[in-house]
């Protein structure tokens, strides 16, 4: 077992989501997924792993740039 939380970073990409897990992993199957699905990448959506928007308020404060993965179906 690897422990990657002996040096607490400054400013984590994850400042809250399952900190009590080593890993935060999520999975969909394709079948799940609506028209358009937008993935949250900025670690700040209150529905992790899906975008809610919390990205505008995050790039404003933090004069950064990150937004959605977006996947659509054909
Ligand atoms: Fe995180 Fe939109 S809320 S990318």
């Amino acid at each position: 077992y690897i422990s990657y939380r002996v040096i607490k970073p400054r400013h984590p990409v994850n400042p809250s989501i399952k900190k009590e897990s080593p890993k935060v992993v999520d999975g969909f199957d394709i079948e799940e997924l609506g028209e358009s699905t937008a993935f949250c990448r900025c670690w700040r959506s209150s529905k992790f792993p899906l975008c809610d928007g919390a990205h505008n308020k995050y790039n404003i404060e933090q004069k950064d740039n990150v937004g959605p993965l977006l996947i659509k179906k054909k």
